[in-house]
């Protein structure tokens, strides 16, 4: 298995630019199967992840090719409406066929995922929509067996889930018939993949917001080109390493609209911010103010941006309470931001970090794909070396990584064993 060592202490300075958001691009290739056709999508970053959906995509019946941020799914001869477990044990997002299998095929055969490093994380709420829609929904053998011909109907949740909320849009974008999806996800993600389902001729209102309605469509139409928006999370990363690791850096293709909770929480932390249409330059603070967060849906604080923030805390003036509302138990990195001299107490899903005045570099083992990016952090900023196994769970959703920190003057590679 891979190791990344890291010799931290070295500032950050250049230029990097943010790859396709992989949160955004999973659901869309998914959404590819609603409909035969060839789709050309674009910046699409090549991550463990989007290889893993492009060899579902294959299982499924699909072609698809990949070459320089341009993956082309032809989903023509699709005929296998199955998801084996193998495959959603190691990425959940595959339950994102659920919809695209019950509005082409009428059947769909999803291994249930199980439990992950945050938690149980369960699937109830995208069985409700399938159900609300007409569908039929049962367990058999650890798979999630759906049928049914799919009617436009209300859905309403509990609470936002994203997942739920794509897979309700792809599902009822097919379904003859109007549906109301509330309590709906409003991230930017879900904005992009009703986009997408737009194009194929869905009538989809409400963008933004927390009610969608759907104006379904059995007769929509593939064949087109899209452009995958830009990963706010690995924006939120690099914005974050700087504020930590000190230093000036300019992230291009970003979308600073995406990113306003993190950012005015970032001018609190003291850092200097020039933001552009689609750039954003960070100039780190002399010292880093203690900043409190508590995760919620967007707009609120990410979840997925939580362990980094903790990483930066970590050396802050003061103490900061880090509260995950979205999930609870999302809080491995913190036994191993400990081996690197971190100060943090954890009660239930509140996190008191208090700042250190410096790191040391230990070795870390990574545990999810946002927990590695803490680690990443905190070894940049950390003195000496670190060495970070595990670090499959970091190629799940950044590209490049080492490469992109070592063009801003890291001091950072990787082992491949
Ligand atoms: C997505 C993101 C993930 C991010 C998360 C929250 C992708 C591929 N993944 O995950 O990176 O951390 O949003 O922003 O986009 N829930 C239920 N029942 C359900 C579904 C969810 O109770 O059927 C709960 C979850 O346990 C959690 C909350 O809803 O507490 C939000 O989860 P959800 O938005 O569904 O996360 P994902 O879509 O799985």
């Amino acid at each position: 298995m891979d190791k990344i060592i890291v010799n931290g202490g070295n500032p950050l300075y250049g230029e990097v630019e943010i790859g396709g958001a992989k949160n955004a691009v999973l659901p869309i290739m998914t959404a590819s199967i609603l409909t035969p056709g060839i789709y050309t999508l674009n910046r699409v970053p090549n991550l463990r992840d989007t290889r893993t959906m492009a060899n579902l995509l294959e299982i499924i019946g699909a072609k698809v090719t990949y070459e320089k941020g341009t993956m082309v799914i032809d989903s023509n001869s699709c005929n296998n409406p199955t998801a084996p477990y193998d495959l959603v044990k190691t990425m959940r997002a595959s339950f994102y066929v659920l919809g695209p299998f019950m509005g082409r095929f009428q059947h769909a055969e999803v291994s249930l995922p199980g439990g992950c490093a945050w938690g149980p994380r369960p699937v109830d709420l995208h069985l409700k929509a399938i159900e609300a829609l007409g569908g039929t929904v049962s367990l058999e053998s650890g798979n999630i067996v759906a049928d049914g011909q799919l009617k436009g109907a209300d859905i309403s949740f509990d609470i936002s889930s994203v997942g739920a909320t794509g897979n309700a849009l792809m599902a009822s974008a097919k379904a003859d018939g109007i549906s109301t999806i509330s309590i709906a996800s409003k991230e930017p993600e879900i904005t992009s993949l009703a986009e997408f389902l737009i194009k194929m001729g869905a009538d989809i209102t409400g963008l933004d917001s927390d009610k969608l309605t759907v104006v379904g469509n059995p007769n929509l139409k593939g064949d087109f080109e899209f452009d995958i928006i830009p990963d706010r999370i690995e924006a939120g990363t690099f914005l974050i390493a700087v504020a930590l690791c000190g230093g000036e850096v300019t992230l291009t293709n970003v979308n600073p609209n995406h990113l306003n909770i993190v950012l005015s929480k970032l001018s609190e932390v003291g850092v200097k911010l020039d933001i552009g249409e689609d750039t954003i330059t960070v100039k780190a603070p002399k010292k880093i103010n203690s900043v409190n967060i508590t995760t919620a849906p967007y707009p609120g604080f990410p979840t997925d941006l939580q362990a980094q923030w903790m990483a930066m805390m970590s050396k802050c003036d003061g103490s900061a309470v880090i509260i995950d509302e979205i999930y609870r138990d999302r809080f491995t990195h913190i036994a191993e931001l400990s081996r690197l001299g971190a100060n943090i107490t954890l009660e239930d899903n509140v996190a008191v970090v208090t700042g250190v005045n410096k790191l040391k570099g230990a070795p870390v083992m990574s545990t999810d794909i946002r927990a590695s990016a803490s680690l990443i952090l905190s070894s940049l900023a950390a003195e000496e070396k670190s060495e970070i196994s595990r670090v499959y769970h970091i190629d799940r959703g950044y590209e490049n990584i080492e490469e992109k920190f070592r063009n801003l003057g890291a001091d950072m590679y990787r082992i491949s064993k």
